[in-house]
């Protein structure tokens, strides 16, 4: 008979909560602890777990991994997509998560990137459904560099569209919105032919109106390093 997992949950921030309430979803038990919690207690839900999830932040796994939980035998995992612990497993879920907690079907549709050495996924998070790929430990700092740069990085310009329509042209922000979904939708129905505007149709006198529009303006050197970029890649990026 399959060995049933008992889960600890280390930490109470956005993945934590997060994961807690998946495995609610999931009917999978877990138990929690954080820092504002006693050591003692700590000890003892480590001893009783088969997994550990470090869900805490990146630059504190190391170290409380090493301090912490050194002599339990328990699977230990954390969440980072970038980090390599040794003694640790990373299993990165490819989604952003916010302060608001998301459905059952939006957690199962999140693919989890794992190590190439990784127990089987079964083993290593028992219990989820998911979708799961591996990739070599020395792809991991590019492949989550890539990940920020588009999650993160197309938020910061998207946020400057909306505050700029706000404070520039009395514009309400959520004039953008539409753009924004289809934005998405196209890239999700096919990322290879979705790319419009100046720099695909090759219009240099547009591109030049919108470096001097946007002279003075911090965004100006994002406009002109997505230049050299795209014109670096754009064999590939049709
Ligand atoms: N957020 C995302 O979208 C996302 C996506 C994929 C993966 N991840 C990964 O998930 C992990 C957690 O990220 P998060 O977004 O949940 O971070 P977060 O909301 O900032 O929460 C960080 C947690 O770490 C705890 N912590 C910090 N230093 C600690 C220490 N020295 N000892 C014990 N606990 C400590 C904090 O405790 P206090 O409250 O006491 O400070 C807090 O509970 C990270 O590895 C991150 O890379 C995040």
């Amino acid at each position: 008979m399959r060995q049933v997992p008992a889960y600890l949950i280390i930490g109470n921030g956005r993945v934590a909560r997060h994961t807690a309430c998946y495995f609610d979803f999931l009917g999978i038990p877990y138990t929690t602890w954080h820092r504002g919690l006693a050591e003692e207690d700590l000890r003892a839900k480590a001893a009783a777990a088969t997994h550990i999830l470090i869900l805490i932040r990146d630059d504190a796994i190391e170290d409380f991994a090493q301090f912490h939980l050194a002599g339990f035998a328990a699977v230990k995992i954390h969440f980072s997509g970038a980090l390599v612990v040794a003694g640790v497993h990373g299993a990165h879920p490819l989604m952003t998560f916010g302060p608001d907690l998301y459905t059952r079907d939006k957690y199962q549709s999140i693919p989890f990137i794992i190590e190439d050495d990784a127990p089987d996924f079964a083993a290593l998070l028992p219990g989820l459904p998911n979708a799961h790929a591996r990739i070599k430990k020395s792809d991991k700092a590019k492949y989550h560099a890539l990940c920020a740069m588009a999650g993160n990085f197309s938020c910061l310009l998207w946020q400057k569209l909306m505050q700029s329509f706000a404070d520039d042209f009395a514009l309400p922000p959520e004039a953008a919105q539409a753009y924004l979904r289809q934005q998405t939708d196209n890239l999700i129905a096919d990322y290879t032919s979705t790319l419009t505007g100046p720099l695909v149709r090759g219009d240099g006198a547009t591109i030049q109106k919108h470096l001097a529009a946007l002279k003075g303006d911090p965004f100006h050197d994002v406009y002109q390093s997505f230049i050299a970029a795209y014109g670096a890649s754009k064999e590939k990026l049709k």
